[in-house]
């Protein structure tokens, strides 16, 4: 079955072409990086115009780069939440017009599953069950998915997601916009010794990002009100060890103890090396297996969306019609 896939919840918009949710034809990115990279973040009502702007020729692109014409395709899927309401507008309104247009049907994806799926489309054989680390700019969660389409949430954060935090940090330290990348890489220069606040974790399995990112915060102002010089590598490199451990930390916690023996990180931040490396590793110590995705399904892309949606689409799960609209905060 092949899926033609849309994914426009945030600042990129995407279309891809996957086979039976494991073999990827074409998967066509445009990223607005460039132009919100000087406002400092994303602009809502910029990206939405910008995925009108974009849309048509990704979708053109996907579909040559694949070898295929509309009429190769069996169904459309589109990302309907969570996300940007505009920018998930001109993803559903599109899906919405190409199936009304060539009668096939239509698939609504969850985002956040299609984050998950995106390695099924890396590990061909990798299946349900498994612990997956969920970790993005909107989310991180421990979720226990014992089943392609049945997802239970062990550990969630309480506030922030782990991404924001990055972004938040790396904003503070000058670094741009998207943070994340760019504190994983001024962090491989830097030493991990600096300790932000005492450690005092009473969550459990849940998570809570928006004290570190005071506590580094308040770390920077210190030493700026004293004239000091800012050790950025330094305040990377720690900031990132503080929060990949306790990730890792209960990750393989949860994966012991649920006694299931497979771990898979997904998400924007599963680009993170530290995350990847430490992941892996500690898993291993453990005799678990890890699975961390391949880059092109880390962060936002359509590929992870057909994926999701061919699974949906066996189990009968989000099959849509014309009155399909987007839901931001669609929860998982
Ligand atoms: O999944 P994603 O593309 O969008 C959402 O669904 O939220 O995740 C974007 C987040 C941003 O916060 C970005 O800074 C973060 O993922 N990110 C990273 C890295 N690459 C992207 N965070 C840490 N290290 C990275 N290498
Ligand atoms: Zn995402």
């Amino acid at each position: 079955m092949k899926i033609l896939a849309i994914e426009s919840s945030c600042d990129e918009t995407s279309c891809a072409v996957v086979e039976d949710g494991r073999t990827c034809f074409s998967n066509i990115v445009s990223s607005q990086i460039d132009i919100h990279t000087r406002f400092g973040g994303v602009v809502p009502e910029v990206a939405s115009r910008n995925h009108i702007t974009a849309i048509s020729n990704v979708v053109a692109l996907a579909l040559s780069e694949a070898k295929c014409e509309l009429k190769d395709i069996d169904a459309i899927a589109v990302t309907y939440g969570a996300g940007l309401v505009g920018s998930l507008l001109v993803g559903v309104s599109y899906a919405k017009g190409l199936a009304y247009a060539t009668q096939k049907l239509l698939i609504a994806v969850n985002h956040i599953y299609g984050h998950i799926a995106g390695n099924y489309l890396t590990f061909k054989n990798l299946q349900p069950p498994f612990i997956c680390l969920l970790v993005s700019g909107g989310h991180t969660a421990i979720i226990k998915v014992t089943d392609y389409n049945h997802h239970e949430i062990i550990g969630n954060t309480l506030d922030d997601a782990v991404g924001e935090c990055y972004d938040k940090v790396a904003r503070v330290l000058g670094l741009g916009y998207p943070g994340g990348p760019k504190v994983d890489k001024c962090a491989l220069n830097g030493k991990d010794n600096i300790v932000f606040a005492k450690p005092n974790d009473t969550l459990g399995y849940n998570f809570s990002f928006s004290g570190k990112k005071t506590a580094v915060i308040n770390y920077i102002h210190k030493l700026e009100q004293r004239g000091e010089k800012i050790p950025v590598d330094d305040i990377c490199a720690s900031f990132q060890r503080w929060v990949v451990d306790e990730l890792v930390e209960k990750t393989v916690k949860a994966a012991k103890d649920f006694k299931i023996n497979k771990i898979v990180l997904a998400g924007g931040v599963s680009a993170n090396k530290r995350l990847r490396a430490e992941l892996s590793e500690r898993a291993a110590q453990n005799g678990i297996e890890c699975f961390v995705p391949d880059m092109a399904y880390c962060t936002d892309n359509a590929a992870m969306i057909g994926s999701a949606a061919y699974y949906q689409y066996l189990a009968g799960i989000g099959l849509a019609d014309l009155t399909l609209a987007p839901n931001p905060s669609l929860s998982l």
